[in-house]
Formats: structure tokens, C-alpha cells, sequence
């Protein structure tokens, strides 16, 4: 297509209608699954919930070109939770399991919700994250360590109308953790329900992260971080999605023509 209306940081991809943008996804997704299977034997992935991601997830299990994502070697891995029961419609995990988890080949055990109500959800999620993807010892050999930032493989995140991503929202106490892995999201500054979060410590480190919006709903904020990326330094109190900068990792962008304002 032609330039972009909008400047942002990583690679952009545009795409006129949903389905080309899933193809695009989904043909990186599986890339960093391969690539994952190849170096380590595992495949860490963290999903976002939502409504745009959902015909994606639904694109991913039906489309045969995909089925040779190596699901049997994948954990995944929940982005953010709304503090509900798993059967409440806001719950994320419902969402991801009956679109994609119930469908996929991957072992039960390697299926990792967020247990949403619990006093230490967080704490909970973040010992997880430590003891499956084990920091490696000077032998090579796998381990748990209380300290260590673990690397998630691919990150599939979203964007707010208000800029806020996973549940890191504009102004709240987790867009200023800087040490905690998954914190617990609620206030004044939250949409409610409270959450639990996966935090920019933990997102930055990821391998890759992509960010799917699309809509013409989308549009305009997509608009003002565009312009604000253009003239300032990222503000993640401000606009938290400008907070996801992987530092070794990649960055790509998902939009369809109507979030990106090109015709
Ligand atoms: C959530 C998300 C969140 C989401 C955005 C966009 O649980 O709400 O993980 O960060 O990606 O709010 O939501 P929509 O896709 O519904 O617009």
C-alpha cells in the first residue's frame, strides 16, 4: 500500500481488509514459533484478549496454512485478566480458550491462566512465568531464579481508545512498575473490572511483540500517538501502548487501512 498516514516505531504492516492483516500475523507468529522449536525445543506465546484479536484466533485454528504452528511445543501464556470468573463473558481466558486453546493440539499443562481471583494472582503468574521458562545456569542447565526476567517468544498486544495496552492504562500504578513481572491493576485509573497485568519489564523482553488494532475506532488515538511519537519522547503514563519498545526484541504493528487512516 502506499506511505503511511502515521509514523510508528518497529515495522508497520497495512493491510486493506482483516483477513490479509491475519495472514500477515499469523505467517510472523508462526516465523517466531519455528524459529523458537528450532533453538530452545519450546515455544512461549502471550495472548491478548479483547474483541480484535478473536477473529484472528478463530482465522489461526481454521486456516490450514497454519497448522504447522508447532502447538504440541507451545505454552501460552495470558497477557492481562479482568479479576471475574473464568465463565464471566469479560473473563479473557474464556475468550482465548474457546477460540483458540480448546481448538489447538497443545498439552494441557502447558496452558497457563492467570488464577484471576486470587489475593496473590500476580505473584502467582509471576513465579510461573520463572519456574517454566527457567533461566539457563552457567552449565546450560535450566533453573528457577528469583531474579530473572524471563523471555516470552511472541507477544500479541492490543490498543485501547485511550492508548492503554494489556491492562497498563493511562495514569495507573502499573504503567510505573518497573521491577514486578505481573502486577495487579485497579483505581480510579482502571477500567473496571480490576486486572492483572503482565508489565512493561516483563513485555519488553519479549523476543517479539506485535500489536493488532484495527477499526476506524481506532483511528483517531492511533492518530494522536503517531503525532506524538513524531514530536516527543515516548509517555507511557500518558500513552502506555508508547511504553512497548522491546529491548532486544522486535516490534511490528498489525493495522488495517480504516485504524490507519489510508485509503
Ligand atoms: C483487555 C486487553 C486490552 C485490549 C485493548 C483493546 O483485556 O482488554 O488485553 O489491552 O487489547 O483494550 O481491546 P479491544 O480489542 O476490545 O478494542
Amino acid at each position: 500500500m502506499t506511505t503511511p498516514a502515521i509514523q510508528l516505531p518497529g515495522r508497520v504492516f497495512i493491510s486493506a481488509d482483516c483477513d490479509a492483516l491475519f495472514d500477515d500475523l499469523a505467517s510472523s507468529l508462526m516465523s517466531s514459533a519455528i524459529k523458537a522449536v528450532h533453538d530452545r525445543g519450546v515455544f512461549h506465546l502471550a495472548l491478548s484478549g479483547g474483541s480484535t484479536p478473536e477473529p484472528f484466533y478463530m482465522q489461526l485454528m481454521i486456516d490450514p496454512r497454519w497448522r504447522i504452528v508447532p502447538w504440541e511445543r507451545t505454552h501460552l501464556w495470558i497477557v492481562d485478566e479482568r479479576r471475574v470468573p473464568e465463565s464471566d463473558p469479560k473473563s479473557n481466558f474464556r475468550m482465548i480458550r474457546e477460540t483458540l486453546a480448546d481448538h489447538a493440539p497443545i498439552p494441557r499443562r502447558q496452558v497457563h491462566p492467570m488464577a484471576a481471583l486470587a489475593d496473590d494472582a500476580a505473584d502467582l503468574y509471576q513465579q510461573e512465568l520463572r519456574e517454566v521458562i527457567a533461566a539457563p545456569d552457567q552449565e546450560g542447565t535450566l533453573r528457577p531464579d528469583p531474579s530473572f526476567t524471563p523471555r516470552l517468544d511472541f507477544v500479541l498486544l492490543g490498543m485501547g481508545d485511550d492508548a492503554h495496552t494489556a491492562s497498563l492504562f493511562p495514569g495507573s500504578d502499573a504503567v510505573h512498575e518497573k521491577v514486578e513481572l505481573v502486577v495487579v491493576n485497579e483505581g480510579r485509573n482502571v477500567t473496571p473490572p480490576p486486572r492483572v497485568t503482565m508489565t512493561f519489564p516483563l513485555l519488553n523482553a519479549a523476543r517479539q511483540v506485535a500489536i493488532l488494532v484495527t477499526d476506524q475506532k481506532k483511528a483517531a488515538t492511533l492518530r494522536k500517538v503517531s503525532d506524538h511519537l513524531r514530536e516527543a519522547a515516548a509517555d507511557p503514563v500518558l500513552y502506555p501502548i508508547t511504553g512497548i519498545a522491546p529491548v532486544e526484541g522486535g516490534l511490528a504493528w498489525y493495522l488495517d487501512a480504516a485504524a490507519a487512516g489510508v485509503e
